[in-house]
């Protein structure tokens, strides 16, 4: 069956969590550094169809606050793999128009890859075709931590009422504060889990879960995701009629 993807029923807000790089190297009896290797062919490719599609906001979790404990051999191997690929492809960012935008406690990140992280976005930031945010040391708990924090402050330095705290300004002190709600949220590898990841922003998301390993995941397999969402009915909790009228 041909499966047809409809341009205007797409998602505004697609967010992926890139998982199985490890699994689909040990599989192949390769180091796992050729997971997250191909895992990189995987994100410039989706990168490439969700700016041919015209999605115009795309979240990959890249790593999480708990990747920390992973050994340090691998997690120099990735932040390694990072400050490649943004030099790499900094130069296709600013043709496509693409604004990168960083998300996560880039302060824990090395100096290296901030400084990598800083430049790029900088270069990009007036790009409007398509804001790709990389979620890096990054967790939902601690994004909201931090916003509790924050505006806790300011409603002890008079600069906000309690009254005032609703839900649009707790979008404000979030990460993804320039960020429209997420619409699809993919996860692949198998693993049917969310792990800390944009809590508040897929409140009304569908979720799509591929047994997939990241490293295979590629257009064709997007647009298995993209289909599957056109073909579910977003009702907000309205009935389904409501919907249709
Ligand atoms: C999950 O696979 C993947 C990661 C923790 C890292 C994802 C990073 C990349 C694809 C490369 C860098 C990213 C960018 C944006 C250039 P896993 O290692 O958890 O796999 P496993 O669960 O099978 O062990």
């Amino acid at each position: 069956m041909k499966k047809n993807i409809d341009k205007y029923k797409l998602p505004k807000h697609l967010a992926i969590i890139m998982d199985g790089n490890g699994r689909w190297a040990e599989k192949k009896g390769l180091k796992r550094i050729l997971g997250h290797t191909n895992g990189v062919d995987s994100v410039k490719e989706i990168v490439e169809e969700v700016l041919n599609l015209g999605i115009p906001y795309l979240t990959l979790y890249a790593f999480s606050t708990d990747n920390w404990n992973r050994p340090k051999k691998e997690i120099g191997t990735l932040m390694n793999l990072l400050i490649k690929s943004l030099r790499s492809e900094f130069e296709k960012l600013l043709e496509n128009n693409i604004r990168l935008n960083a998300i996560g406690d880039i302060s824990a990140l090395p100096k290296s890859v901030q400084n990598e992280i800083n430049h790029v976005s900088e270069k990009t930031k007036n790009n409007t075709k398509l804001v790709l945010t990389i979620a890096l040391s990054y967790g939902a708990r601690e994004e909201l931590e931090n916003a509790i924090k924050n505006i806790l402050r300011e409603v002890k330095n008079n600069t906000i009422s309690m009254e005032k705290v609703d839900q649009s300004i707790i979008n404000k002190h979030l990460y993804t504060r320039n960020l429209p709600d997420v619409d699809l949220l993919i996860r692949t590898s198998g693993e049917k889990r969310i792990s800390n990841f944009l809590l508040w922003q897929i409140a009304y998301a569908e979720l799509y879960f591929t047994k997939v390993y990241w490293p295979d995941f590629r257009k064709k397999e997007l647009h298995n995701a993209l289909f599957n969402y056109q073909n579910r009915e977003r009702r907000f909790g309205k009935t389904s009629k409501q919907i249709n009228i």
